[in-house]
């Protein structure tokens, strides 16, 4: 019995120094991507132009890092805070990450990144390691960025950030809760981009632009889209306004997706939010709104759109029937 008790005595603290060990070499040696790049972005007119399509567009930066008047349908951007942060991303996805705000990724020196390196945006948006080399949250898509872009398109979305007038809005840090903390320190890698696919592949430009459409509009599965349940939606997000605002099914299913949606309806769909009554649709507390960024993806082009129509009907349909708007107190 003494010899049993010495041998669990033993394991017991094997068990704590293998802990403590891990525990060490998560918070100290990860993330591990390496200091940010040397490179300078030299911005001419079209990067600029170009970034801005994406940010506000399909890569939605704008859309996060915005204050969003839900007063509205759809909680369109109000104009003069484009990039300030602050918008808490933490009940997001259907989870509870704790207190996760969006940053200020204006150019103001102080609260934003205007003293930042091109190198050190390029890791945090890519990477996900910011400019201390602490990680970013999963909430951030970063592993999306890093994977499904042209580096010339970050070079692009970089140069037309840093033309975001500075706004002076002081972030509060974010608080993890566990073991989202200590997990989001194992996910910053190395990027590894694709090529821009020719404009003429309709699928594969569509699969390109659909990068922050995945992270919306497929259910999360500890911090990870569950990719077998690709585009059937079912994330919920607590609205400011009141009750939760869930993803859709956007795969082709007839019954539950949009399989019976033609393009023409899908394109005619996002450009009715482009005009100024489309920015201006009046919502009451409790009535049905949508985190679906529809002002802000009604500037995509109706050649994207329509490939984005494309590449969603080469997905293999999944039917799951979802309740778009529930009204329940949080
Ligand atoms: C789904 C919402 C979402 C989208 C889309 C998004 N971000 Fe973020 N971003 C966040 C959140 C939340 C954080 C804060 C993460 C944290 O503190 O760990 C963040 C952090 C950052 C940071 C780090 C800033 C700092 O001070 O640490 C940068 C830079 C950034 N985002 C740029 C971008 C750019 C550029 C895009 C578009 C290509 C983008 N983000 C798209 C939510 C988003
Ligand atoms: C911030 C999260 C978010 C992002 C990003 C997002 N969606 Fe959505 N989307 C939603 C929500 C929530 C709904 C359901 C409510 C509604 O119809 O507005 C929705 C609805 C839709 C619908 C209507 C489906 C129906 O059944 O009526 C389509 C089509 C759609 N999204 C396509 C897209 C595409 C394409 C992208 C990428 C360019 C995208 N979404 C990105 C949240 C998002």
């Amino acid at each position: 019995m003494r010899k049993f008790l010495k041998i669990i005595g033993i394991l017991l603290v094997v068990v704590v120094v293998l802990l403590t060990a891990g525990y060490v070499y998560l918070t100290t040696a990860l993330p591990n991507v390496g200091p940010p790049p040397d490179l300078k972005v030299n911005a001419t007119p079209q990067m600029i132009e170009r970034g801005k399509y994406l940010a506000v567009g399909p890569a939605a930066c704008i859309d996060c890092h915005s204050d969003r008047d839900f007063t509205k349908y759809s909680g369109p951007v109000v104009p003069g805070t484009e990039g300030k942060g602050g918008q808490d991303l933490g009940k997001d996805f259907g989870g509870d990450a704790g207190f996760v705000p969006a940053r200020n990724i204006t150019s103001d020196k102080e609260t934003g990144i205007g003293n930042w390196t091109d190198g050190e945006i390029y890791r945090a948006i890519t990477m996900g390691v910011d400019k201390h080399g602490d990680p970013l949250a999963p909430m951030m898509p970063y592993t999306a960025f890093g994977t499904q872009l042209d580096e010339s398109d970050i070079l692009a979305i970089i140069a037309y950030i840093r033309t975001l007038p500075p706004v002076k809005n002081v972030v509060p840090p974010k608080k993890l809760n566990f073991p989202l903390s200590l997990i989001v320190r194992t996910i910053p890698d190395k990027p590894k981009f694709i090529k821009l696919p020719p404009a003429a592949n309709n699928i594969e430009t569509g699969k390109y632009l659909s990068a922050a459409c995945i992270i919306c509009h497929t259910k999360m599965d500890k911090g990870q889209p569950d990719m077998a349940k690709q585009f059937a939606g079912g994330n919920s997000f607590p609205l400011p306004s009141g009750g939760y605002s869930i993803t859709s099914n956007i795969t082709p299913d007839m019954e539950t997706g949009i399989g019976k949606w033609t393009k023409d309806e899908f394109i005619k769909k996002f450009k009715s939010y482009a005009t100024p009554e489309g920015h201006n649709i009046p919502v009451k507390r409790d009535e049905a709104n949508t985190v679906m960024p529809w002002t802000q993806f009604a500037s995509m082009t109706e050649s994207d759109l329509g490939a984005l129509y494309d590449y969603l009907r080469t997905i293999p349909p999944i039917n799951n029937k979802i309740e778009k708007f529930v009204l329940v107190q949080y």
